[in-house]
């Protein structure tokens, strides 16, 4: 892959799981730069703040120098023009993620044709892992640790405790 092109790590990252840090940590090692953005998602109803996000992210990536964290509330289409960016990367899991992403990486290439959507199969060992799954088994007391690193896990708990 190019190390001129600049990529977009897109996602609701509520919280970041080892399966987005996986994606994301190949896509690192594959573009120059890469912007990992805490988007909206209409019909998602999140338990973290972005900023809760994005600082989540950044701590579990601090060695990844060529990874920008941000969040960004328009769309993803206009978000990549404005940075330049040719490429969006997702992690695609079950074939149940499919339909969904080939509908997103569809509708962004009609807003902006420049941009290409890029799928990362997921590692077999984080094929059911989701967000929604760590945040209900931390809500009743379960571990989650071979699910985030152990330096969000207690943020997690204490938000979703709350
Ligand atoms: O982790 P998610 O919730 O599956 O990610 C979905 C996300 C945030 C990438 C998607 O909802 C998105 O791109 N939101 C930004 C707004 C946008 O551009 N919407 C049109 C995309 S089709």
């Amino acid at each position: 892959m190019s190390k001129e092109i600049i990529a977009i790590c897109p996602g609701s990252f509520d919280p970041v799981t080892y399966g987005h840090l996986d994606i994301i940590t190949r896509a690192s090692n594959m573009f120059g730069k890469v912007i990992v953005i805490v988007a909206g998602n209409l019909s998602k109803n999140c338990s973290f703040s972005p900023e809760e996000r994005v600082e989540m992210i950044k701590k579990c990536i601090p060695n990844l120098d060529n990874v920008e964290v941000v969040h960004y509330s328009g769309l993803l289409a206009d978000y990549a023009a404005e940075v330049g960016a040719t490429a969006i990367i997702k992690g695609l899991r079950a074939m149940s993620d499919f339909e969904y992403e080939f509908q997103m990486a569809l509708t962004n290439k009609k807003l902006n044709p420049n941009v290409e959507t890029l799928f990362l199969t997921t590692k077999a060992e984080n094929m059911y892992l989701s967000s929604s799954m760590v945040k209900q088994i931390a809500l009743m007391g379960g571990d989650i640790s071979s699910f985030v690193p152990e330096v969000i896990k207690q943020d997690i708990i204490d938000r979703i405790k709350k």
